[in-house]
């Protein structure tokens, strides 16, 4: 069993707010900061309701009524701030987070690069430590399979490809319905931070994102990308979240491939949507032998993931030349790439 203890921790762990009790909050953050022992002692929701479901749920001990009294709590506490909020209010939102204020925001960054930038230059200006929750990067089989390429164990890194031929519901989330931009900005967003944080920026992307005849009412759900590395570099996502045909011939996998080895990642969560299959883990080394070989990995991309970017926030706000990277600074170029993926799409 691969040991995951991977994460940079803090010498003193902060106490933390969140604003937004939602789904992800309740599925996720939560059940991570418990893992991680991290104190969640303030929630605040436009729904005064769903944030005292969690609190009783979570044993969260205070429940505050607007972002004025958690914006207090938090100081008199010397909290940080955790937001799980829809795109579109993150800016109004953080213009009423105290100035060098510790954040961590939920992606996207804003529901377009315009916002994206918006986003930083506020923080810039209020000076806060802040983050985004791109947390795929922090999934104990994304940290394993970084581990094992730095150590040089596939040789030279030239080719990932991400493949998902899954059936989401998306129809579900029926705020999806009113937005322009679904598949790349709210799913392959994180498969494209992930390539970033392993091949660093592309030269330019090429995609094209397209609608399902079965999901007519929401935006394109399956999208096919090329981020283009150059000639040796190959870095490929391909998805299509309308196979409803059972799981057989569904997939949900990772690929990197170097000069002297491979990884496969086969990610669990989106087979047999919501039930879930188990992750595998497997690669091969030319340097220690021909056989593919199995890791265990414990713990998985939810909740697991969630603890890295707000322990990276509490390690950023404890000393400011710790490297955060889920900072906005680093995000605004997953954002980049987004924008670039849907003017490619729309041939602008
Ligand atoms: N893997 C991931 O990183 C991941 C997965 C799912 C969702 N998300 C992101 O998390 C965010 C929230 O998603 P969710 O599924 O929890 O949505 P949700 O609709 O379940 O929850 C959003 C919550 O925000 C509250 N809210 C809205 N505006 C508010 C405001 N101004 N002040 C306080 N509360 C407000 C709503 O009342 C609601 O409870 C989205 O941006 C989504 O993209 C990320």
């Amino acid at each position: 069993m691969s040991s995951l203890s991977t994460f940079d921790l803090p010498v003193n762990k902060k106490p933390i707010v969140i604003i937004g009790a939602g789904g992800i909050v309740k599925d996720a953050h939560l059940p991570a900061y418990k893992k991680a022992d991290f104190e969640v002692s303030a929630i605040y929701d436009l729904d005064t309701e769903k944030a005292k479901a969690l609190a009783l749920k979570f044993e969260i001990p205070t429940v505050c009524i607007d972002l004025k009294e958690l914006v207090e709590f938090a100081q008199q506490n010397d909290c940080v701030y955790d937001m799980a909020l829809p795109a579109s209010v993150i800016l109004s939102v953080l213009a009423n987070i105290p100035d060098g204020s510790g954040v961590l925001i939920q992606k996207p960054m804003g529901e377009n690069i315009t916002q994206a930038e918006a986003i930083l230059g506020l923080c810039r200006k209020k000076k806060l430590v802040a983050g985004i929750n791109f947390q795929l990067r922090h999934a104990p089989y994304v940290t394993h399979a970084k581990k094992l390429i730095d150590q040089g164990a596939i040789g030279e890194l030239h080719d990932i490809d991400v493949r998902m031929n899954v059936y989401t519901p998306w129809h579900l989330w029926d705020f999806l319905c009113q937005l322009p931009r679904v598949e790349i900005l709210y799913h392959s967003i994180h498969y494209i931070d992930m390539i970033r944080y392993f091949l660093g920026e592309p030269k330019r992307v090429f995609a094209k994102t397209t609608k399902h005849p079965n999901m007519r009412a929401l935006a394109s759900t399956r999208s096919s990308i090329i981020m283009d590395y150059g000639d040796l570099v190959r870095a490929n996502i391909n998805t299509n979240h309308g196979h409803n045909f059972g799981s057989n011939h569904q997939e949900s996998y990772f690929t990197f491939e170097g000069t002297e080895g491979a990884i496969k990642i086969t990610v669990g969560v989106y087979l047999d949507y919501p039930k879930g299959l188990p992750d595998q883990f497997e690669y091969i080394s030319l340097k220690d032998g021909e056989s593919w070989k199995e890791v265990k990995i414990e713990g998985s991309w939810f909740p697991d993931a969630f603890i890295g970017p707000m322990a990276g926030l509490m390690c950023k706000t404890e000393n400011p030349a710790y490297t955060y990277i889920n900072s906005v600074e680093d995000a605004i170029h997953t954002m980049d790439v987004v924008e670039k993926c849907y003017e490619s799409s729309e041939n602008l």
